[in-house]
């Protein structure tokens, strides 16, 4: 598989160890190791895409990273600082906004709501980035301005989708975390989701880290990608080199 690399290039390589690194990364839940030795870039400004079949680590990883989950071993670095051990609340003040599986929108409060919880973190971080502000969420996901006044368990799952993108973008995160935003989306509502990722990252430099299944997707909008089996980094590389992998296609990406 050509593109395999060796992970002590990604170690040796100063430049590398800006935007989120991990290394080593061993994450067990009882006696199931879901992270072995991971390592793991996701550079500045760009898409960086988590694929792997169920049971990959891929959730494993994000919520290590997030600092829900404490690592066995391993270290995590953001812009060189390093947020090993750190709690979840220290490490989204760091600049790291995670979107979980599951779309946890607080239902009984409208859109509009819901949008400025995120804003109050937003407003209660020192960020080198200007947060944006409620009508720049909605001029990125029109559908939710139209919705603002409405309880959010009336939303579409799309809608939601958008929600809580919308409600971490508000956090201004350096690095997005995102879980599977396109599961059980339509494919007209996950290019529209992927086209607004794509464009912060292009003009805001927004760092974005993205676990997929759906590896075909991911893979148009991502710069890079890394293929976890079994907890392992089996290949990782430049999109479109992965794309193109037959045999890593066939073995992990099911496209
Ligand atoms: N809370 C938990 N307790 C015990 N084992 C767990 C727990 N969460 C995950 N695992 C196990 O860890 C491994 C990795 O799970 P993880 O949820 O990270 O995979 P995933 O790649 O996100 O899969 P999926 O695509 O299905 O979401 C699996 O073997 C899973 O069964
Ligand atoms: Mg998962």
């Amino acid at each position: 598989m050509n593109s395999m690399l060796d992970d002590r290039t990604v170690r040796a390589d100063g430049a590398a160890r800006t935007g989120l690194c991990v290394w080593g990364l061993t994450a067990r839940y009882g006696p199931v190791t879901a992270l072995d030795d991971v390592d793991l870039t996701a550079p500045p400004g760009q898409v960086t895409a988590v694929l792997g079949a169920n049971g990959a680590g891929k959730t494993t990883l994000l919520r290590t990273v997030s600092g829900l989950l404490r690592p066995q071993a391993g270290r995590i670095e953001l812009g060189g600082v390093d947020l090993t051990g750190a709690s979840a609340e220290d490490i989204a003040r760091a600049g790291i906004a995670h979107v979980p599986e599951g779309r946890g929108v607080i239902t009984e409060l409208t859109v509009e709501e819901n949008l400025r919880l995120g804003a109050l973190l937003g407003s209660a971080r020192s960020s080198v980035r200007t947060p944006p502000t409620i009508a720049d969420v909605y001029a990125l996901f029109p559908s939710l301005q139209r919705r603002k006044g409405q309880a959010a368990h009336s939303l579409s799952g799309g809608e939601r989708q958008m929600l809580v993108i919308g409600r971490a973008l508000l956090s201004a995160p350096e690095t997005l975390l995102l879980d599977e935003p396109s599961l059980g989306l339509a494919p007209r509502v996950v290019s529209r989701i992927f086209a607004v990722l794509r464009e912060l990252v292009d003009t805001e430099g927004l760092t974005v880290l993205l676990v997929e299944q759906n590896a075909r997707s991911a893979l148009s909008i991502a710069d890079n990608g890394v293929v976890l089996n079994l907890g392992r980094v089996v290949a990782r590389s430049d999109a479109a080199t992965l794309a193109a992998d037959d045999e890593l296609r066939h073995a992990y990406l099911g496209f």
